[in-house]
């Protein structure tokens, strides 16, 4: 494994996805968490992070030198790179150079691992106010801009190299390179983390987890349920039964094409549980958004213990049902302040949502995954397409697309509202441009209209299209004005009591991708 490091930023997962799209695993780790106990995981590399504080602050994160000596090849980027320069007795100053945004890179001339190969004019992605203006004793400066004389540095002896800028985004235009390098050359490490390794390890995992016992998995319809039902189904077949727990908060057609496509695909045995009323009904009232997501996960799993009952009488044995099959993402996992120790942002219904009186255990093969991966283990396990391409679409569904209240008339609305959208962004061929388009229903908000030869007081429709990598971070998409335009006609028109249609023009961070 290679760690790394998270000081703090987003940037960690980035470089997280980075080092396995060389082929490396790797997994993320606070920078709170005790050097020995990172050394204790026998990391063929590590990496430090960005992050949002200066070595100057008082309180900024700190490592123990230990880290640096111990003969594991480390990676400083930015705050990790100066961390590195700090603790070994290089120069940082506090100069007040500021360099933000893509900046031109000289590298020195004399050879370097890292650079090798690379132009020696590159343009890279820089994001700090420190500048480091001398390196530790033993390490050769191997990169510089116009504002910082040591903006690289490398002592290829120790294996310890460093870069002032961001080399996982994709503005550093040799970026993947660099990282490479350091993985390949620096540490030595021969890529070989495949999708087709994860699932041999995860059938594995499974089998000696679950071994004769029984396990059911919740479909939503999405990629993430699908990949982790089939690869459960490869490990233990038909000790697993899917159960479909049909909320009401779906959209327009969603439940048939659950039981024909996935059905169809993979043979699971499928359970298919009408459960509208009881989330309706626990849902009555409610306007808050965690307490919504708390209810409907909590729905969820009582939705499967009953299943649970049912399924046992239908067996043949009485083998009881002690599984639970979870489509969890590492992103999920991370936001929701289990990989990182970072503030808790929303709760993502099957992670911070699951009750605490939950009577089964958790299998969750998807758990160190990135969302590109899992669609990689899913063409692999010979899902069809129209599931391992599908947009992702929340597990508590449109009941967090409703600003408001959840009633039955509101989510029949927006389904129409939402079919619509999704109609129109397919015809005009946007599916893949588009990471997803949340269409949300502002149910408290009145405006007024004018219709035909009549005032009209009804709802706006809010259309959310957002570009994604990996939906830690999303701009809003700029749409071609027609189709928005057809969007918005055709929503005022055939769907009632909606009498005006608006963008959300707002990126993440500040906004989340969803309203709720
Ligand atoms: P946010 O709104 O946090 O969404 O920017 C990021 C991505 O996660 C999806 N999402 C969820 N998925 N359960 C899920 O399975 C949830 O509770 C949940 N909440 C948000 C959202 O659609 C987007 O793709």
């Amino acid at each position: 494994v290679v760690l790394v490091v998270d000081f703090g930023a987003q940037y960690a997962q980035l470089i997280a996805r980075r080092v396995r799209e060389a082929r490396v695993y790797s997994e993320i780790v606070p920078s709170t968490m005790p050097v020995a106990e990172m050394l204790a995981r026998n990391p063929k590399a590590i990496i430090l992070s960005g992050g949002p504080s200066s070595v100057y602050e008082e309180g900024a994160p700190r490592l123990d030198r230990a880290i640096f000596e111990a003969g594991v090849p480390v990676f400083g980027m930015c705050y990790g790179f100066q961390l590195m320069a700090t603790t070994l007795g290089g120069t940082v100053d506090n100069t007040g150079a500021r360099e933000y945004g893509r900046t031109p890179l000289h590298v020195s001339k004399g050879g370097s691992t890292l650079f090798e190969g690379t132009p020696v004019e590159q343009s890279v992605w820089m994001s700090h106010g420190d500048a480091c203006s001398a390196a530790p004793e033993g390490f050769t400066v191997t990169a510089s801009t116009d504002v910082v004389p040591v903006a690289a540095f490398e002592n290829d002896e120790k294996k310890l190299y460093g870069v002032q800028y961001h080399p996982e985004v994709m503005h550093s235009t040799h970026g993947q390179q660099i990282l490479e390098h350091f993985l390949y050359r620096g540490a030595g490490i021969e890529p070989s983390w495949t999708t087709g390794n994860v699932i041999d390890e995860q059938v594995a995992l499974i089998r000696e987890q679950v071994g004769t016992k029984r396990a059911i998995c919740g479909l939503s319809g999405g990629v993430d349920s699908a990949v982790a039902a089939a690869l459960v189904q490869r490990a233990i077949g038909d000790q697993l039964t899917c159960v479909y727990v049909d909320h009401g908060l779906m959209r327009k057609d969603e439940t048939e094409q659950v039981e024909k496509d996935f059905v169809a695909a993979t043979g699971v045995q499928l359970k298919v549980v009408d459960a509208q009323e009881r989330f309706l009904g626990a849902l009555a009232g409610v306007t808050d958004p965690e307490e919504k997501r708390k209810i409907i996960g909590r729905e969820f799993i009582r939705v499967f213990e009953q299943a649970q009952a049912e399924i046992i009488a239908e067996a043949s044995g009485d083998q009881p049902v002690e599984f639970l099959v979870q489509g969890t993402l590492y992103p999920d996992v991370v936001e929701s302040g289990g990989g990182t120790g970072t503030a808790n942002i929303k709760s993502h219904h099957n992670v911070g949502g699951l009750p605490e009186d939950l009577e089964f255990q958790l299998v969750e093969p998807l758990r160190k995954l990135f969302k590109d991966e899992v669609r990689m283990v899913g063409q692999e396990l010979g899902l069809p397409e129209e599931i391992v391409q599908r947009q992702p679409f929340p597990g508590p569904g449109l009941g967090i697309r409703i600003v408001g209240e959840v009633t039955k008339e509101r989510l029949d609305l927006l389904r129409e509202a939402d079919a619509i959208a999704r109609e129109e962004l397919t015809a005009a061929g946007l599916d893949r441009e588009i990471w997803q388009c949340p269409v949300v229903l502002l149910a408290d908000v009145r405006s007024v209209g004018v219709q035909g030869d009549g005032r009209t007081y009804g709802h706006p429709i809010v259309l959310r299209p957002v570009s994604s990598e990996d939906a830690m971070t999303a701009d809003w998409t700029r749409m071609p004005y027609d189709v928005l335009a057809r969007i918005s006609t055709r929503i005022t028109n055939e769907v009632k009591d909606v009498n005006r249609v608006v963008l959300d023009v707002t990126s993440k961070p500040p906004g989340t991708i969803e309203w709720e």
